[in-house]
């Protein structure tokens, strides 16, 4: 590090240990980092260095001497301290998920520690030399993923699952126990054998691409704020109120590392193997290395190879294997000796930001979209990153013509995480942000606590308008065949204003349009048809009201069992439901004090639409005690040929077992689906022949 004076070293080092413990908290309590890890990292190593040269300038709770903590009171004693303000409540309120759920407060048995890491080969190598000096260059390491979740540590007694706490400060944590038991990976109960009859596993709870893209998804669609990233997204999640919200969430788990007194093992890997014996989650991608070299080796082979993995890994742990060497080493105040992470570096690219478009969604919002020279990024070209709103924008300074950094984090769309100053150009333009809906010209609005702008032209706005036409005819809302092309020629003729004007289209009018046939004419009609069977809870998602997600409308639909009752639920009443925030309560209450709204659900139930029922109510007892185990691709959606499960009495699994009745398979099911089922002499059974065995 080069020279610094004292007192130049001791505002740099005050500076930098705010700047850190306000990340920590943007990281680990609100879920919303606003700079990526490896910029966090370079900072933590500055403060490092600086407190290196200068020792006696080391705060009492510098961020070097603690691990990050998840729990809000930790900082709010922090900022207390300094003087400086917490984020208030409506500030948070553009984090919705970050606010709320109060959990027992827990102390670790044995403190919850944070690992030591790198983003340097060199570092590695020197690691294990250390190590080795004093134990030999045969010294075993455990080279294991780094995981990118959440911290969990979860107690078994009598081989039953009894707490499930956060890393919290380390200190203590909170006991998410109720959510953490809807993550179908981790047992209630052990299997097997041997294990002794108190121990602690801690591990990783992370949420794989595939649910992490869902959930960003159905938050964009009912107008929320996506996650950042699958590890801010599985924080989220734990964190919920609601566990039959969590249960939705389609978390997993990994665990690695176990505790306990006297445990019967000699290495690490001996301790996982058991672990893996008594049906507990854990990687079998860790492998045993020896000397820095091999570690390397590991390291290169997964930087490439984890890009194909279905989750988010940020790094390789290293860890010495022999336990009587582990408890030798021991730990410094932060992190184990006998462990440490090298840190993939992100990868990103640096473009010229051509232009911005601005784009309105379905439920108004409108979202900066930047236009980039094309540029390769991890196996594809990026054109295209989302700003997301006018703070993010204010946030990075941008200037049309700026460089700027691009990375994908597991995201759909990548995003723009920083602007190269030294690049940007003479001529670069500050972006004039509108203040009128590009589409129809309404004055945008932004409510005090939201992070976007809207057009309030909800009935007006031709885009909103054919987006909420293209989302009422969607699979999981009223699943009638119609997609963006189609609803673009009935808009276009003029032959659809409002939703109920779906109920009265003709054969006439669809022949007249360009491509239509007979055939197409007649599915078309027999899906509009087989709507108004849809039940009440999927036809209120169809609506479209801002917040309200297939879960939401669900759980309103049970509280509230038809329209009528729900249209005259206050606000107040609505935000007395378990599970329904006051935002929700808010926009529910907004939407059906608009009174073309109610002209609207008028017309739909003349139409003969589902106004009522409850989303749980049995249809029949055909199923009872069977277990059908779906895959593959249906004519109607997975989640949909469960829940004719579920309301016909029987249970719809993930994975086949003994216990299976039947294998429900459509186009392309699971090949280790299939096998298991022919192993075990599992009927598998067709679309067609489930639908008899309902009697549909
Ligand atoms: S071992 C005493 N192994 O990364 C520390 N941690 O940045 C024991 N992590 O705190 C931790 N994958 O939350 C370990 N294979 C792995 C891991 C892992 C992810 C997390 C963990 C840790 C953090 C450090």
């Amino acid at each position: 590090m080069a020279k610094i004076s004292k007192s130049a070293a001791k505002a740099r080092i005050e500076a930098l240990s705010q700047e850190l413990k306000r990340h920590n908290y943007n990281y680990y309590v609100l879920n919303a980092p606003v700079i990526t890890d490896f910029e966090f990292d370079l900072k933590m190593q500055e403060l490092q260095a600086l407190e290196a040269l200068y020792p006696e300038l080391i705060l009492p709770d510098s961020p070097t001497q603690a691990v990050g903590s998840d729990s809000g009171s930790t900082y709010s004693a922090i900022f207390k301290q300094t003087g400086s303000a917490l984020p208030d409540e409506k500030s948070m309120i553009h984090v919705p998920e970050a606010r709320g759920a109060k959990f027992e407060q827990i102390a670790h048995k044995y403190p919850m520690l944070s690992l030591g890491n790198t983003y340097s080969e060199e570092d590695m190598l020197a690691f294990c030399t250390k190590i080795e000096a004093e134990n030999g260059p045969d010294t075993e390491y455990s080279c294991e993923l780094k995981f990118d979740g959440v911290a969990i540590c979860l107690t078994y007694v009598d081989g039953r699952l009894k707490q499930a706490v956060t890393r919290g400060d380390g200190v203590k944590g909170d006991n998410v126990i109720d959510n953490v038991l809807t993550i179908k990976s981790i047992p209630r109960t052990l299997s097997g054998s041997g294990w002794p009859q108190e121990f602690e596993i801690r591990g990783e709870i992370f949420m794989p691409f595939a649910a992490f893209e869902a959930l960003n998804r159905e938050k964009e669609e009912i107008g929320e704020q996506p996650f950042a990233n699958p590890r801010n997204a599985a924080s989220g999640s734990l964190k919920l109120q609601s566990s039959a919200q969590v249960a939705g969430r389609g978390l997993d788990c990994v665990l690695y590392h176990m505790l306990g007194e006297n445990l019967p093992f000699k290495t690490h890997t001996e301790a996982i193997a058991a672990a893996a014996s008594w049906g507990l989650p854990t990687s079998d991608l860790s492998r045993i290395r020896q000397g820095g070299g091999q570690v390397l080796e590991f390291i290169k082979e997964w930087d490439t190879k984890r890009k194909s993995l279905p989750y988010a890994t940020d790094g390789v742990v290293i860890k010495v294997n022999d336990l009587q060497l582990q408890k030798r080493l021991g730990f410094t105040a932060k992190s184990p000796r006998w462990a440490t992470a090298y840190k993939f570096k992100p990868e990103r690219a640096l473009t010229p930001l051509l232009s911005i478009d601005y784009q309105i969604g379905r439920t108004g919002a409108l979202t900066p979209v930047a236009n980039l020279e094309p540029v390769p990024l991890s196996g594809t070209v990026v054109k295209r990153a989302s700003l997301h709103n006018k703070d993010q924008m204010d946030l990075l300074d941008i200037r049309i013509g700026d460089w700027v950094y691009v990375e994908k984090g597991g995201e759909i769309i990548p995003k723009i995480t920083g602007v190269e100053l030294k690049k940007r150009p003479a001529d670069a333009r500050k972006p004039d942000f509108p203040t009128l809906c590009p589409d129809c010209g309404t004055p945008l609005v932004r409510d005090e606590d939201e992070a976007k702008h809207y057009c309030p032209n909800y009935s007006g706005c031709p885009t909103q308008i054919k987006a909420s036409f293209v989302h009422f005819c969607s699979r999981d809302a009223m699943d009638i065949l119609a997609g963006d092309a189609t609803v673009d020629q009935l808009f276009g003729k003029g032959y659809i204003h409002v939703l109920s004007d779906l109920y009265h289209l003709g054969r006439e009018q669809l022949l007249s349009l360009e491509g239509w046939k007979e055939k197409s004419c007649e599915n078309f009609l027999a899906s509009v048809d087989r709507s108004r069977s849809v039940p009440f809870d999927r036809v209120l998602y169809a609506l479209g009201i801002r917040h309200i997600g297939k879960t939401t409308a669900k759980t309103l639909a049970k509280a509230f069992q038809n329209i009528d009752s729900l249209a005259a639920a206050g606000e107040a009443a609505l935000a007395e439901i378990e599970d329904i925030g006051p935002i929700v309560a808010a926009s529910v209450a907004e939407w059906f004090s608009r009174e073309a709204n109610r002209t609207l659900i008028e017309e739909l139930r003349a139409a003969g639409l589902q106004m009522a029922g409850s989303a749980q109510q049995r249809s029949s007892d055909l199923l009872e005690g069977k277990s059908i185990v779906v895959s593959g691709v249906f004519s109607i959606s997975r989640e949909e040929l469960k829940a004719l499960i579920e309301a016909n009495g029987g249970t719809s699994p993930g994975s086949v077992s003994s216990k299976t009745s039947y294998l429900l398979a459509g186009d392309k099911p699971g090949e280790a689906k299939v096998k298991k089922a022919g192993q075990l002499g599992i009927e598998i059974i067709d679309e067609d022949t489930f639908y008899k065995m309902i009697g549909r």
